[in-house]
């Protein structure tokens, strides 16, 4: 992993090292149509006015520095298009982006992606667990960021792994609210004088939901406000490619040191649950073929209420009903739809064993021996 001061070459991906320079130019040195996914995490343009003490009158530590200044709303606007531009150019037609933000800048880049004919997925909020309180106790505490995901158009096939963020969140769909900590402790990357690296450098923890939700292992991932390299880092550990653009040099150095200290987790750790509408489908009569039910075999409901006998055409036969296993278990519940797969099973040994076992085993035999 290597800084690097320009792209190397129009075609070639310059993956895994961080590039020395405006992010714009940068951007617009690269192939287009080239990176899967970009998350970007701009200047807020927050116009601090003075500064910020604690109750001890200590100064609090904000965002005052240079690269966070902009003239005037009609210049983080004119910032904004730009950059945006230069990142749909380089994402490929089913590639995504990330953007996070305060309120001081995120609804300027929502107009600016629905202005660019991004088509926004989902805004996230990112309730920060630890937020800094109020001082001064005249507003709310400010204990969120929101993230917008977009695609880059409209009807794109978008990455979602569905079912991996689901495991995540202990077999619950995961929400749009995302409760996690800001960046303390250890993962805080301190200069030589023990103070923080970087004023804004955002949780691992953040990156890994985001990454593990929308890329799969190999992705390209860019981040054109490096900063520290979270982003790096996460993608690094998950297996993904990365390109950061960062322009100040003391964060590049930073971004480095931890990017080499970084490494990978192993090959099984990052199987991640596949989206069921990924997996192969597999018809309820490819079993009857097989001859693992037999026709005239007996399926039961998994309430124990109903039973079913199988046919040879792989439909079953009820009292009163005949037709596909999801058929007939709505028509037994009275239900609009039901899958067939998890409803019924059959017994083996006395005792009942649900279908979607069988499914599975021949899912894990196409696995094992693709096309
Ligand atoms: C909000 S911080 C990103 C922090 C990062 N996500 C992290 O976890 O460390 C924005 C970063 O973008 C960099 N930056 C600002 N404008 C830039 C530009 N035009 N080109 C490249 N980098 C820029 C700043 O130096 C700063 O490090």
């Amino acid at each position: 992993m290597k800084t690097m001061t320009k792209a190397k070459s129009a075609t070639a991906l310059p993956l895994n090292t961080i590039l020395d320079g405006d992010c714009i130019e940068v951007m617009n040195s690269l192939p287009e149509n080239s990176i899967d996914l970009i998350f970007a995490d701009p200047p807020y343009n927050l116009q601090l006015k003075g500064d910020l003490h604690r109750p001890d009158n200590s100064k609090v530590d904000a965002v005052d520095d240079e690269w966070d200044q902009f003239s005037s709303f009609a210049a983080y606007d004119k910032f904004t298009r730009a950059w945006l531009k230069a990142a749909r150019r380089l994402l490929k037609p089913n590639g995504a982006i990330w953007v996070i933000g305060s309120y001081h800048n995120v609804f300027r880049m929502g107009a600016e992606l629905q202005n660019q004919g991004f088509w926004i997925l989902n805004d996230v909020v990112w309730r920060k667990s630890n937020p800094m309180p109020n001082f001064r106790g005249k507003r709310f505490t400010n204990a969120h960021e929101t993230m917008i995901w977009a695609s880059k158009s409209e009807g794109a096939k978008y990455t979602f792994n569905y079912e991996a963020l689901k495991a995540l969140n202990e077999g619950v769909q995961m929400r749009s609210d995302w409760v996690l900590p800001i960046c303390t402790g250890h993962e805080r990357l301190k200069d030589e004088n023990g103070d923080k690296a970087h004023p804004t450098q955002k949780p691992e923890s953040l990156l890994h939901r985001v990454l593990v939700g929308s890329t799969n292992p190999g992705d390209v991932v860019l981040d054109p406000f490096f900063g520290t390299g979270t982003t790096g880092a996460v993608a690094k550990m998950l297996g993904r490619e990365f390109i950061g653009i960062e322009r100040e040099e003391a964060y590049r150095k930073v971004a480095e040191k931890r990017l080499k200290n970084t490494r990978k987790f192993d090959r099984e750790a990052l199987q991640v649950s596949a989206s069921k509408r990924a997996e192969p489908r597999v018809p309820f009569g490819q079993l009857v073929e097989r001859g693992m039910l037999r026709p005239g075999e007996n399926l039961y409901s998994i309430n124990g209420r109903h039973k079913a006998k199988v046919r040879a055409d792989g439909t079953l036969i009820g009292d009163d009903v005949k037709g596909s296993i999801h058929q007939v278990g709505a028509h037994l519940e009275g239900a609009p739809s039901c899958n067939g797969w998890t409803y019924w099973s059959y017994k083996q040994d006395g005792k009942r064993v649900p279908i979607d076992v069988l499914r599975q085993q021949i899912r894990a035999e196409m696995a094992e021996r693709p096309n």
